[in-house]
C-alpha cells in the first residue's frame, strides 16, 4: 500500500472567466453570423434537489460520458457537496482506470467492485466503495469482468443499483453513474436507479443522435415500468465548436427535450492534454472553456449561484 496523500482541495472558479451566457432557449433564429452559443436553460427546467442520482448515457461509444461524469462530479465537489461515482461501464478503460490514481489503495488491493454488489448480497454498498484523493469524492469501481451482469442477467438486476444506492443515500449529496456504449442490463439498473439522465452527444457527429434516439426508447420502457419520475435532465453538446451542424444539433435535442438544459462543453485541447497527464481536466486546466463549460453546466443543473 503506498503512503495516504494529502486530499486534494478544488476550488470554485472565480467570476471574470469566458463562461458562456445562459440563455433560456437555444438560438435558432439568429442569422448564423450573430449567433453566440450559450447555455439553453429552458423556463420550464426545474433545478435539481439534493440527494440526486444522475445517470450519465449514450450507447454511442466516445461521446464524451466519462469526460462528462468525471468534470461534473469535480465541479460539484469544488462547491462542498459530497459525491460518488458509481462506474456501470465493463470496459477496460473505463473511469475506474482514471480513478485508481487517485486512491490510497492500488486497484489489485481492492476487495469488492460493482460486480460484487450485483452477484454477492452480502457485500454492502459501503464495501465497495472507495475514497479518493479529492476531498468528497468517493467511487464504486469495476472491472471488465461486470460485462456478466449484461449476460448471465443476475435476478433483480434491473433493480439492483436503486435497491443499493438507497442504503448509502445519506453517505452523498450526488450520486454520479457513468454508464457504458450499450443498452444492456446494466445501463437499464442505471436508469432505474435515476433520478435524472444527462446525454452526452459528440457535437461533431451526426451518429451520436441515433444513439440519442436507442437510449430515448430505453428511457421510455423504465419510465413506464420501474421508474415514473425519471427525467432527462440535459443534453451536452461535447466536443463543441462553432458551427452550423452543432448548432442544428444543439436545436434538435432543445425540441425532442424542451425541458432540459442543453450545455455546450466546448472542444479544446486541453482534454487530451489532461488525459496524457492522467488529471481530470478541471484539475489539468482549471480556467480553461470547457472546464468553465462543466463548471457552470454543473451549477446550473442544481441551480447553485455562482458562488460556493
Ligand atoms: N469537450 C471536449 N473537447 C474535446 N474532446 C473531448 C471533449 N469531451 C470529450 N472529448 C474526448 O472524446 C473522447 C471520448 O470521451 P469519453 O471517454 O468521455 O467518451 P465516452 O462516451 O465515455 O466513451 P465510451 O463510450 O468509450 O465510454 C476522449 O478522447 C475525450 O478526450
Ligand atoms: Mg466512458
Amino acid at each position: 500500500m503506498r503512503e495516504t496523500r494529502e486530499k486534494v482541495q478544488l476550488q470554485p472558479l472565480d467570476h471574470d472567466l469566458a463562461f458562456l451566457d445562459i440563455t433560456t432557449e437555444w438560438d435558432l433564429s439568429s442569422s448564423y453570423h450573430d449567433w453566440r452559443p450559450s447555455i439553453a436553460v429552458p423556463a420550464t427546467f426545474v433545478p435539481a434537489t439534493i440527494p440526486r442520482v444522475i445517470a450519465i448515457c449514450n450507447q454511442k461509444g466516445g461521446a464524451g460520458k466519462t469526460t462528462t461524469a468525471l468534470e461534473l462530479a469535480l465541479a460539484l465537489i469544488a462547491r462542498g457537496l459530497r459525491v460518488r461515482i458509481v462506474d456501470v461501464d465493463d470496459q477496460e478503460a473505463s473511469i475506474s482506470v482514471w480513478l485508481r490514481y487517485y486512491m490510497d489503495d492500488r486497484p489489485e488491493e481492492l476487495r469488492y467492485n460493482l460486480r460484487d454488489l450485483y452477484f454477492n448480497a452480502k457485500v454492502k454498498l459501503s464495501e465497495a466503495s472507495y475514497p479518493t484523493d479529492f476531498e468528497n469524492l468517493t467511487f464504486i469501481p469495476s472491472f471488465p469482468d461486470l460485462g456478466e451482469v449484461d449476460e448471465k442477467n443476475p435476478v433483480g438486476a434491473d433493480t439492483c443499483l436503486q435497491r443499493r444506492l438507497r442504503q448509502g443515500a445519506d453517505d452523498v449529496d450526488v450520486t454520479i453513474i457513468d454508464c457504458g456504449p450499450r443498452l444492456g442490463q446494466l445501463t437499464v439498473s442505471a436508469l432505474v436507479a435515476a433520478d435524472d439522465v444527462i446525454i452526452p452527444v459528440k457535437a461533431s457527429s451526426i451518429l451520436d443522435m441515433k444513439g440519442v434516439a436507442a437510449l430515448q426508447k430505453v428511457v421510455n420502457v423504465v419510465k413506464d415500468t420501474l421508474n415514473p419520475d425519471l427525467r432527462i435532465a440535459a443534453a451536452v453538446l461535447t466536443d463543441f465548436s462553432r458551427s452550423k451542424m452543432t448548432r442544428r444539433i444543439g436545436g434538435s435535442l432543445a425540441r425532442a427535450y424542451p425541458d432540459a438544459v442543453i450545455l455546450p462543453a466546448r472542444t479544446n485541447v486541453k482534454v487530451g492534454e489532461a488525459q496524457l497527464a492522467q488529471q481530470p481536466l478541471r484539475q489539468f486546466a482549471p480556467r480553461e472553456t470547457t472546464t468553465l463549460d462543466y463548471d457552470l453546466g454543473a451549477r446550473v443543473l442544481f441551480g447553485l449561484g455562482a458562488a460556493a
